[in-house]
C-alpha cells in the first residue's frame, strides 16, 4: 500500500514536473567564437564540443554571407538578411550622403544599425519577455531605440568567463524571464590572422582554450540547472585563410592615391574615387593585378548579393583567396590569416552546433547559409519574423 502510493505521488511529482516545464517558454542563448572556420572541427581535437555535438545536432559547413566579415556576417545571423538589406556592408564604412564613418571602434550610431531589426528587438516587443547579450556586435547600440534589457558595452578585455558568468545569471533569474540571450568572443580570431591558419602548433593551442570554454559553459549550465531546458546554438561569423607577405596587391604600383579614397582596404576594397574620375580610377585598377578582380558596383555578380545599397562604394576590388591588398608597400602587413574573401570558398565558412529540447541528438547535416539561421531561431522562439532572406525549410530538419 505504501509502495503503491510512493509511485503514485512519483508519478504526480514527474507530471507536474512535466507541466511546469511545458509552461516554461522557450530559451535560446547564441553563442559566437569568431573566426572558428569549418575545418578546424575535423583538424583539431576538441573534446568538450564534440560531446555538445554528440547530444545535440551539427551543421559541418555555414554558407555566409559576403564580404566575410565580422560586423555584416553578425548581423546577418541576427537578421536572417544579406548586407546590402541589414546595411552592415563592411567593418568599415562610409556614407556619402551624411559624410558618416564607421569602424569597429566607432560604430555606436544608430544610423547604422536602424536598416534592420534584429532578433533581440523583436524578441522584447512580442511578448513579456527580455533579452541579454554579451557583447554580440550592435548589442551596445540603440536600435530602434532599443537595447537588450541586460547588455555589456563592448570590452575586449572583459574575460570569457565573466561574460558567461553574468549571461548566465540573466538568463536564470530575471523578471520578465531573458528568453534570447546572446554571447561573443573574439577568439579563435585574432590568433588566426595572429600566426595564419596553417599554423598547427599555434592553431592547437588556442583551440584547445576554447574547447575548454565550451567545456566550462556545459558544466556551468548544468551546475545552474538550465542545461536541459535551455538551447544553445555555437556558432560563428566566417572562417580564415594563409596569407603571404609574398602575395601583396600594391595600389600605389598602379594608380595615385590622391584620385580616391580607400573606405576599406583589404581582401574586399571599396574605392572611393574622387572628382569624378570613376572611369579613369576603375581602368587603372582593372590592369592593376591579375589576382584580385574589380568590379564597378553595378556589375558586382548577383550572387554576392552585395550591391543595393548606398554605403557600398562605386568601385570594390575582390583579392584571391589568400592576396592581401594594400595602398604601399611601405605599410607594415602583420596579419598571417585573413578573411572577407568570395563566401563560395570552403575556407571561409564556419560551423554551427546546437544542443537543447528544441534540437535532435546526434543528427548531422551538411550545409546550410547563415541568413537560414535567423527563422529557425524564431521558430524556437515563437516569435514573428521580420521580412528576411532565410528559409525556414533549410533549417527545419536540425529541430
Ligand atoms: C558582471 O557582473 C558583476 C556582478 O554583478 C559586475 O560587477 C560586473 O561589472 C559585470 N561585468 C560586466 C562586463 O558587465
Ligand atoms: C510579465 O511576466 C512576469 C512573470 O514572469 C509577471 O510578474 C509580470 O506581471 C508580467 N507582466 C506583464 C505586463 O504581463
Ligand atoms: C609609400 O609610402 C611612403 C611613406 O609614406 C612614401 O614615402 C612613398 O612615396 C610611398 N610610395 C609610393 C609608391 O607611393
Ligand atoms: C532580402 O529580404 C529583403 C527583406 O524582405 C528584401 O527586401 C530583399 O529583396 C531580399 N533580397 C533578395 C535577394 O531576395
Ligand atoms: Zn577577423
Amino acid at each position: 500500500m505504501v509502495f503503491l502510493f510512493f509511485v503514485f505521488f512519483l508519478g504526480t511529482l514527474i507530471a507536474l514536473l512535466h507541466h511546469v516545464n511545458d509552461d516554461l517558454p522557450p530559451k535560446l542563448l547564441l553563442v559566437s567564437f569568431d573566426g572558428f572556420r569549418a575545418d578546424y572541427l575535423q583538424n583539431y581535437e576538441f573534446p568538450h564540443l564534440q560531446n555538445f555535438i554528440n547530444e545535440g545536432v551539427l551543421v559541418e559547413h555555414v554558407k555566409n554571407v559576403f564580404i566575410t566579415k565580422t560586423f555584416p556576417n553578425h548581423y546577418s545571423i541576427v537578421t536572417g538578411l544579406y548586407e546590402e538589406s541589414h546595411g552592415i556592408v563592411a567593418n568599415s564604412m562610409y556614407d556619402v550622403a551624411t559624410k558618416k564613418h564607421f569602424s569597429d571602434s566607432n560604430d555606436k550610431d544608430p544610423f547604422w544599425w536602424n536598416e534592420a531589426v534584429p532578433i533581440w528587438v523583436t524578441n522584447q516587443l512580442q511578448g513579456n519577455r527580455s533579452s541579454a547579450a554579451a557583447m554580440w556586435p550592435g548589442t551596445d547600440v540603440l536600435i530602434h531605440n532599443t537595447t537588450p534589457s541586460y547588455f555589456m558595452n563592448y570590452n575586449s578585455a572583459v574575460s570569457f568567463e565573466e561574460r558567461l558568468n553574468n549571461i548566465t545569471m540573466w538568463l536564470s533569474n530575471s523578471n520578465p524571464p531573458v528568453t534570447f540571450a546572446t554571447l561573443y568572443w573574439e577568439e579563435p580570431d585574432a590568433s588566426g590572422h595572429k600566426y595564419g591558419p596553417e599554423d598547427k602548433e599555434n592553431m592547437r593551442t588556442v583551440l584547445k582554450v576554447i574547447d575548454d570554454h565550451i567545456g566550462y559553459l556545459v558544466q556551468k549550465l548544468k551546475m545552474l540547472g538550465l542545461w536541459e531546458n535551455l538551447n544553445v546554438i555555437i556558432t560563428s561569423d566566417h572562417g580564415m585563410t594563409q596569407c603571404s607577405k609574398e602575395r601583396l596587391i600594391n595600389l600605389d604600383g598602379c594608380i595615385d592615391h590622391t584620385n580616391y579614397a580607400l573606405i576599406d582596404a583589404s581582401p574586399v576594397a571599396a574605392v572611393l574615387p574622387k572628382n569624378e574620375r570613376e572611369t579613369e580610377v576603375y581602368n587603372q585598377l582593372k590592369a592593376c593585378d591579375p589576382h584580385m578582380n574589380v568590379y564597378l558596383k553595378e556589375d558586382i555578380p548577383a550572387r554576392f548579393h552585395y550591391q543595393h545599397n548606398d554605403r557600398i562604394q562605386p568601385i570594390i576590388l575582390v583579392a584571391d583567396e589568400g592576396w592581401t591588398i594594400v595602398q604601399n608597400k611601405t605599410e607594415p602587413v602583420l596579419t598571417l590569416g585573413d578573411h572577407g574573401y568570395d563566401n563560395s570558398l570552403p575556407s571561409m565558412h564556419p560551423f554551427l552546433a546546437a544542443h537543447g529540447p528544441a534540437f535532435h541528438r546526434g543528427y548531422k547535416h551538411s550545409t546550410v547559409n547563415i541568413v537560414d539561421i535567423y527563422p529557425m531561431m524564431c521558430h524556437i522562439l515563437g516569435l514573428k519574423p521580420q521580412p528576411n532572406n532565410g528559409t525556414f525549410g533549410n533549417t527545419k530538419c536540425l529541430l
